[in-house]
């Protein structure tokens, strides 16, 4: 097992990442306030991971309360998120009973935000099972729902106690899902880590065939990665919007199909393609680099072309996007591998051609 922390100072929390954390209660129960609990999951995750979780956790004299949800992106929504309140007031929840997420990170993003709105906030502990979630989402204290005109546009910032990331879990992700979570770390090397970036481009077989110290390690170092980027600016106001690299594209392609047709780490994956061809278009990011980038996203399995929606069907969506400012959408992009900017300063008709290619 490998450690590190997400440095917020007295909202610093670990990261566990290794092989069966998830049965470890002695990295759990320091962080509960009292021996109740209540476990989020849903009804793909629950079966193969509930019992094995909430077992340790009961012979330890915790009071275990599951709430299984239905599966999917199309489900992330206030509806949703209302069963949870439900299930937690029906069980008289009190505020030191932990929220503790175990699944994807519609999991971990719905119940952060119910953690951080019951009883105007409650304890809150990741327990992520998709590599998406390992990497990503259950680091940073992003949490929310989808609302159906846009994309996580319901949320608060909440930082959990304890991250533990089952490597083990991984064995039971169906192949499009751990080619979804590769996009959010082929992103890391693309924004900041050239040095990560070469290696996945060595190692990208090892990482599509499972091999779990290639998969440990990109865990590790993409944590790594997004700790301290969100160590430096939690609440988004700087660096942190470059973790978006492709998201404000990926979100509109996400939307504009129904959410659930395309997973979020297939529209990261094309909406990087865009943002990378619009950074060379702007003369930033070289022809070289794109075919770089677009080769490890197909060695990773991923789609490197964006679904044809239209050139204002794009704008319309990208328009609803967290980072408009002014009306102005301002995008993340490349200024060859290893670099990222964030701007709304580029001409409109560079975004139009780029967007028409599609
Ligand atoms: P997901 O939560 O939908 O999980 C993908 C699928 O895998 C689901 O069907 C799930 O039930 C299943 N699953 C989960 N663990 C499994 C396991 N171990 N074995 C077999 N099946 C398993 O999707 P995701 O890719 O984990 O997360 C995507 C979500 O995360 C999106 O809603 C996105 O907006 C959000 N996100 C949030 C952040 C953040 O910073 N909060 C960052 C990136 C993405
Ligand atoms: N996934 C983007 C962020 O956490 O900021």
């Amino acid at each position: 097992m490998q450690t590190l922390t997400v440095d917020l100072a007295d909202r610093s929390y670990p990261i566990h990442v290794g092989q069966n954390v998830l049965t470890r209660t002695d990295l759990l129960l320091p962080h509960l306030k009292r021996k109740q609990v209540a476990v989020v999951t849903n009804t793909t995750v629950e079966p193969l991971y509930l019992e094995k979780f909430s077992a340790p956790l009961r012979d330890a004299g915790v009071t275990v309360l599951p709430i299984v949800l239905p599966d999917g992106e199309q489900y992330k929504n206030a509806e949703t998120l209302n069963k949870i309140y439900d299930a937690l007031l029906t069980h008289r929840c009190e505020r030191n009973t932990t929220l503790i997420a175990l699944g994807g990170g519609v999991i971990g993003d719905m119940t952060g935000y119910a953690a951080a709105t019951f009883l105007r906030g409650v304890p809150f502990i990741q327990v992520p099972t998709t590599l998406l979630s390992q990497v990503d989402s259950s680091v940073g204290g992003k949490t929310g729902i989808n609302h159906p005109l846009g994309k996580n546009m319901i949320g608060a910032f909440y930082q959990p106690q304890v991250v533990l990331a089952d490597t083990e879990t991984l064995n039971t992700l169906p192949d499009r899902e751990l080619s979804a979570g590769l996009a959010e770390i082929i992103k890391y090397g693309l924004i900041r880590d050239l040095a990560f970036f070469e290696w996945l481009e060595s190692n990208m077989p090892r990482l599509v065939a499972r091999e779990p110290v290639a998969l440990a390690y990109a865990i590790y170092r993409s944590c790594e990665n997004k700790a301290e980027v969100v160590a430096a600016d939690e609440r988004e106001s700087g660096e942190r919007a470059l973790l978006n690299l492709g998201h404000t594209f990926g979100h509109a392609i996400e939307n504009g199909m129904g959410y659930g047709v395309w997973l979020h780490g297939e529209g990261v994956a094309a909406g990087t393609m865009l943002a990378a061809e619009m950074s060379c278009r702007l003369g930033w990011m070289s022809a070289a680099d794109v075919e770089r980038t677009e080769r490890l996203f197909k060695a990773a399995n991923l789609p490197t072309v964006a679904p044809d929606l239209g050139v204002d069907t794009y704008l319309d969506l990208m328009g609803l996007d967290k980072k408009v400012s002014d009306g102005r959408i301002r995008l993340i992009l490349l200024q060859g591998i290893g670099k990222a900017i964030m701007t709304g300063d580029y001409p409109q008709d560079v975004l139009r051609a780029t967007l028409a290619r599609v």
